[in-house]
């Protein structure tokens, strides 16, 4: 693998974006394809969210007006306002699924949920219908002033603060008890970043899988401490926990696969304010930063050279993602990626619009892509 220049693949599938809506969707959604993807998952977090069928829709329609040649799959975010028969009308309309935010963890997240019990009946009729249900995987964080309280949700668990480090771990038992509740309701563990996690997800059943973005296959805490463009909810962890995600993708058996959390933000909204919006954006170059961040794993000996073979790579890359939200290939199209023809802009703008996107490892070049 780290020999070969040229590889061909099968368009991929990336099972976790933020597209958002206006300019900035404008700006984005037509990088898609640049990144060798030709279907995406959708997330629903706009302002306000996407919590009805017709909203839902709506968004689509829109997102399909900015680029035809890319298949949308659709949620709606968890919300009280919905029922039962909301998950029913989804299901009727082709949605694929629901997400679920914790309430305050990141963004746009302030109406997310605050006691998963509540949402019980509309997980039942998720799982009757078979839709999915996509984990923001984290615990809200325990305000610096508060003393270290019980919030892990789990009632059996030591008494600890929450930080942004161990949000993660702490939310696995919550994973644990919906699946044992709903145990044919399939859930995705989304953008696992903890060595936790992965072997949380893979001592479940098969109806749970989880994502892995990119750049957590490359990034550790010391690269966002400090860089706004390297700071995402969940935060990198570990150079320990980077290199257990690098393995569950050779090693994933297809219950790991893409969904990159790619998540634009203007970049006013990442210098010069009170804080910094949590997101990094990577949807312009996905598969090229997948690629490199495993031929750094090889290159560092965390992962064999001749364990990224191209079952590896398609199935991570889109065949693993597809088969669990159980939809074909489209199109059937193939991409050709070339090492170092792919050149990473310093800012994402488009001639007309008032937004402009820092992309994750600006001005540095990885692989291209050719349809
Ligand atoms: C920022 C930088 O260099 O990090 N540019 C700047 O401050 N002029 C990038 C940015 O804000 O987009
Ligand atoms: O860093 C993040 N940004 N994590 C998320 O879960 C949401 C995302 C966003 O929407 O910006
Ligand atoms: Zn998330
Ligand atoms: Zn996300």
């Amino acid at each position: 693998f780290t020999e070969v220049d040229e590889i061909e693949l099968p368009a991929a599938f990336d099972a976790h974006v933020h597209l958002r809506d206006g300019e900035m969707s404008q700006l984005v959604t037509p990088t898609i394809r640049q990144g060798g993807v030709n279907q995406v998952y959708v997330m629903p977090n706009l302002v306000p969210p996407i919590t009805t069928v017709q909203q839902c829709l709506e968004y689509r329609d829109r997102l399909r007006a900015i680029d035809p040649n890319v298949d949308y799959l659709m949620s709606l975010y968890l919300h009280e306002s919905m029922t039962p028969e909301t998950i029913r009308e989804a299901k009727k309309a082709g949605i694929t699924g629901v997400k679920s935010y914790p309430a305050g963890v990141t963004t746009n997240s302030s109406s997310g949920v605050l006691d998963y019990k509540l949402f019980y009946p509309i997980f039942a009729e998720m799982e009757k219908q078979d839709l999915i249900l996509n984990l923001h995987g984290e615990v809200p964080s325990t305000p610096s002033h508060a003393p270290a309280s019980s919030n892990t949700q789990d009632p059996s668990a030591p008494t600890q603060a929450i930080t942004i480090l161990n949000a993660e771990p702490a939310f696995l038992p919550t994973l644990r008890s919906l699946h044992t509740t709903f145990p044919k309701l399939r859930i995705i563990l989304e953008h696992c970043s903890t060595a936790a996690a992965l072997s949380c997800v893979t001592s479940l059943g098969p109806t749970i899988a989880g994502t892995i973005t990119a750049h957590h296959l490359s990034l550790i805490i010391d690269d966002w401490a400090g860089n706004p463009y390297s700071f995402c909810k969940p935060v990198a962890k570990t150079p320990e926990d980077r290199d257990a995600l690098l393995r569950a993708v050779v090693r994933s058996n297809g219950r790991f696969f893409l969904g990159t959390d790619s998540a634009p933000h203007d970049r006013r909204s990442k210098r010069g304010g009170d804080s910094v919006a949590a997101g990094v954006f990577t949807q312009g170059w996905s598969v090229g930063y997948v690629l490199d961040a495993l031929g750094r794993g090889v290159e560092r000996g965390v992962i064999g050279e001749e364990e990224v073979t191209g079952e590896v790579l398609e199935g991570f890359l889109g065949k693993w993602g597809r088969a669990f939200y159980g939809v074909g290939e489209g199109k059937g199209e193939r991409i050709v990626v070339k090492r170092g023809k792919g050149e990473i802009v310093d800012v994402l703008e488009k001639e007309g619009l008032d937004v402009g996107v820092v992309p994750f490892r600006r001005g540095e070049k990885t692989w291209g892509v050719e349809w």
